[in-house]
């Protein structure tokens, strides 16, 4: 049996290491499925998620990390599917949160309160309020004012708030300047020189206790050289209030450890492991990372099918049925998935085509890929590395369905969201007395659409 993982541009070139896609007899494969037989049973576009990659990438974080006492809180916002939080719970993660929404998703997948960590820049008050009374584990404080707003909380309720302070250490990651967050003219975070007083207002507070600092210097962060600067300023951070009479007992080291879009793969680990152990290893903290587009990226896909093939300018443009809805990184951030025709022949694999969703918008626009079979109506191609923050971050623009996901486990897969319908969208919308009233929603307009596909 001819078998060989496959990147885009040399289809054999590249073999990354926890690729889940691999071709058998020059089809492609997720797993023991085929990717057809799911295409097949489930209508495109969809996204797809590999159970052993998200099983192998976490054991793979957990085998570098655990050595050194570190304990892994997966990001939420890169995939928030209660059946992927619940693979990852199974494992023994514990899930860093940024919304009341995923909180409960946590909740929900099982995750006990007590490995939970709530981020996030703008928490309302509704939010603490409930995230104190299930019991989090820690509350990551971004701002003097947010302090203030989780003291009143926890008075009200009278209950004790377990933070941290989530420190702006001033440190660039050199990523995409709309993932940095560690910078000083950047949203996150409370600056580094305003800590020590905030923290000792904090820790004479009776409503809170005070467990420690947390830092998250940005997302897709290749070069790991950053996380050594902004983790020994936490470091000489911890120390520095320690010398004040101030404990710190945990440090939050955040997320932020990118992937090889190009390779469907991880970043070696061993070397981020080792900047954690030298910079912060021995400063007697409990030690977490906030992990999300790592775990849980290069296991995942979107597939989908072209609609249509058209002359533009000097190259052929392929329209297909994902859009920049589905997946919304290369309008965003101008990144690039690699693209996988679902059959591997290299003979005929050298045409070139850029391919467009169908949203009316010009930056609805995935790149322009070479190695693909000629394409024509039908044939359907998967985007990979796209299990972080795809469906997450979909949206239902132009009145497009949310896609569903698919989980695969071995020889078996499982839709585990069905997609969201213009019918689910519209139950939502109501009119008004004074408005003329409308027509019933057309109760077979699934059908309808279906019917076609
Ligand atoms: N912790 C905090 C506080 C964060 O804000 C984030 C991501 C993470 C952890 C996880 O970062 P990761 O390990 O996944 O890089 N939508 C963008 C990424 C936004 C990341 C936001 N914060 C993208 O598609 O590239």
């Amino acid at each position: 049996m001819a078998e060989h993982s496959m990147t885009l541009v040399e289809p054999d070139g590249g073999t990354g290491e926890r690729d889940p896609l691999v071709y058998r007899d020059e089809v492609l494969h997720i797993e023991g499925v085929r990717v057809d037989a799911i295409a097949q049973a489930v209508a495109t576009p969809f996204y797809c998620y590999s159970s052993a990659a998200i099983r192998e990438a976490y054991g793979t974080l957990s085998r570098a990390l655990s050595p050194i006492g570190v304990s892994v809180c997966f990001a939420v916002k890169a995939n928030c599917n209660v059946s992927v939080l619940g693979l990852l719970a199974e494992l023994g993660s514990g899930m860093d949160i940024v919304s009341g929404g995923e909180l409960e998703r946590a909740l929900a997948a099982g995750v006990p309160a007590s490995k939970i960590i709530f981020s996030g820049v703008g928490k309302k008050r509704a939010e603490i309020a409930r995230a104190l009374e299930v019991g989090i584990h820690q509350i990551n404080v971004e701002s003097a004012a947010e302090l203030d707003v989780v003291i009143s909380v926890a008075a009200a309720l009278d209950l004790r708030a377990p933070v941290a302070l989530r420190v702006n250490p001033d440190v660039d990651a050199h990523t995409h300047s709309k993932i940095s967050t560690g910078r000083r003219e950047d949203k996150f975070g409370i600056a580094i020189e305003m800590i020590p007083a905030l923290f000792a207002k904090a820790a004479a507070a009776p409503e809170l206790d005070v467990v420690g600092l947390a830092v998250h210097i940005g997302s897709q962060i290749l070069d790991l050289t950053p996380y050594r600067e902004a983790y020994s300023r936490m470091a000489d951070l911890v120390a520095s209030l320690r010398s004040r009479g101030l404990p710190v007992h945990r440090l939050d080291l955040g997320g932020g450890i990118g992937i090889l879009y190009d390779q469907n793969a991880g970043r070696e680990i061993g070397e981020y492991a080792e900047i954690v152990r030298e910079t912060v290893g021995d400063i007697g903290c409990e030690l977490t990372v906030e992990p999300g587009r790592w775990l849980v990226g290069p296991g995942g896909v979107l597939v989908t099918e072209v609609l249509y093939v058209k002359e533009t300018g000097d190259r052929l443009t392929a329209i297909v049925d994902a859009g920049m809805n589905d997946l919304m990184r290369p309008a965003l951030y101008g990144a690039v998935h690699p693209v996988l025709p679902l059959r591997h022949d290299r003979q005929v694999n050298s045409h070139i085509y850029q391919i467009a969703g169908p949203v009316c918008e010009s930056s609805d626009v995935f790149g322009t890929y070479a190695a693909l079979p000629p394409l024509q109506l039908g044939d359907r191609l998967v985007f990979g590395c796209a299990g972080a923050y795809g469906a997450s971050m979909a949206s239902t623009y132009n009145s497009r369905d949310l896609a569903a996901e698919v989980l695969v486990d071995g020889d078996r897969f499982r839709v585990i969201r069905r997609r969201q319908t213009i019918e689910a969208m519209l139950a939502l919308e109501e009119g008004s007395e004074w408005q003329i009233p409308r027509a019933e929603p057309a109760k077979d307009v699934e059908r309808v659409f279906r019917q076609t596909a």
